[in-house]
């Protein structure tokens, strides 16, 4: 039977980074896929440029940009790894990048590089890596008294011992690049809770009367301000929307996507920082053209179209219209109110919300409070970024944290 030190499961983003830093600290790592092809989510993200951080991460209020049972968890992981040392690493491997939009770095040239540096990281800490390879069990005993145990995995290429198992098999996201349900499986078995996992940054889909005038948008894409939930839930977000042939998507969507509740309405500005009621009125007061085409110069002319279409109080010169006409329009365009039918499914979902609960780990070491041994790192775990590089920061940082435990 091989023996290893520690065996991480799954070589995504967390699961070689930290197989890379356990194996730099002399501990002999043992790195499984089930999977040909390693990191396809590294290689696929940002649009094939991987936004592998967020400059602006503060560490020390975590709950801005992560979302979860308990956001303050992540705290203790992002402050002992933070953007700027990844940044760091990044630039010792000459790996080009510039800042795009709000903090999000991205390569210059493809994340190939990305997934690169860190297989050279792991050969550095002289990982050996089992690839194509699945683990069929997995099963612990406590062989001493002092509470120390083993390890003992049963996988398609032979049984492997080992003192610690860290999962990092992600979320259930984009299932045909290898996504699986193992984390919350072995979270299960060893007896610890699961938050339901559910789809996050994803497209929400629309039907029905109240979504019908705008199906035919697809393709357009205008700032908007969007917000769900009330008081102290309510969510804001400043970012361009994308209208799609099933719904809406665009980062706003995205954002919103990770905190809206099912059968709870979206709320969306069309024109951001614009009084349109006090537009229309002056508009009102000086021209004789459609209200459909005076829209225009505030918002899109295929939504103003929409917006005004269907509406015979609205099919005149702007002159003609009654007052209260144009204030009802001026409030669907300021506070558009819709509820998402619901979302695109995993599929389309960048990450997945949800996942082994925080209360049963250390946010220190990522190791489980109950289980000895037994550490989750990464997307598996109930944390939950917000789109740009939030989510890779959560991979390295949980990483390190685990890394330096072992
Ligand atoms: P990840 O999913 O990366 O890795 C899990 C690994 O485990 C995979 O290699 C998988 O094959 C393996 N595995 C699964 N089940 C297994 C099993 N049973 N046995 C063995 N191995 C198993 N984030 C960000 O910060 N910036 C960005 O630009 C983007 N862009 C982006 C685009 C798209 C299209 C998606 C889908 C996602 C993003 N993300 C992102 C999110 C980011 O990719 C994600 O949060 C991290 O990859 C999570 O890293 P993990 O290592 O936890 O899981």
């Amino acid at each position: 039977m091989a023996e290893f030190d520690v065996v991480v499961i799954g070589a995504g983003a967390a699961g070689l980074f930290c197989a890379a830093q356990a194996g730099q600290r002399g501990l002999k790592v043992l790195l499984i896929d089930h999977s040909e092809r390693i990191a396809e989510k590294i290689r696929i993200s940002g649009g094939g440029r991987c936004n592998f951080t967020n400059r602006d991460l503060d560490p020390r209020a975590p709950q801005k940009h992560f979302v979860g049972d308990n956001p303050n968890f992540c705290r203790s992981a992002l402050s002992r790894y933070t953007s700027q040392q990844f940044i760091a690493l990044v630039d010792r491997h000459g790996i080009a990048h510039h800042e795009k939009h709000k903090g999000q770095l991205f390569c210059d040239g493809p994340s190939q590089q990305i997934i690169d540096m860190l297989l050279a990281e792991c050969a550095d800490g002289k990982v050996t890596h089992w690839q194509p390879c699945s683990v069929k069990s997995v099963a612990y005993s406590a062989t001493d008294g002092n509470g120390s145990g083993s390890y003992q995995l049963e996988t398609s290429r032979g049984s492997v011992a080992a003192t610690n198992i860290v999962i990092a098999t992600g979320g259930l996201s984009i299932p045909q690049l290898g996504a699986s349900d193992f984390g919350y499986r072995m979270a299960r078995q060893f007896g610890l809770d699961v938050i339901p996992p559910r789809p996050a940054l994803v497209p929400l889909t629309f039907a029905g009367e109240g979504w019908a005038p705008y199906a035919g948008l697809a393709g357009l894409t205008l700032p908007v301000q969007i917000e769900t939930g009330a008081k102290k839930e309510r969510m804001a977000f400043l970012e361009d929307l994308l209208f799609t042939h099933r719904g809406l998507s665009g980062p706003a969507v995205l954002q919103i996507s990770s905190y809206w509740k099912e059968g709870t309405p979206l709320t969306i500005d069309f024109a951001p920082g614009t009084d349109v009621a006090a537009a229309l009125g002056e508009a009102k007061a000086r021209s004789r053209k459609r209200i459909g085409n005076e829209l225009a110069s505030l918002v899109p002319s295929r939504l103003a179209d929409a917006l005004v279409d269907g509406e015979p109080a609205l099919q005149r010169p702007i002159n003609e219209a009654a007052d209260r006409a144009l204030q009802a329009l001026a409030e669907r365009i300021a506070r558009w109110q819709i509820t998402p039918a619901g979302t695109e499914g995993y599929k389309k979902a960048e990450v997945t919300a949800g996942g082994v609960d925080t209360r049963e780990l250390s946010s220190q070491t990522m190791e489980s409070k109950k289980q000895p041994g037994l550490y989750f790192i990464g997307e598996v775990v109930d944390v939950t970024g917000w789109l740009g590089g939030y989510n890779f920061q959560w991979a390295w940082a949980s990483a390190f944290a685990c890394a330096v435990a072992l």
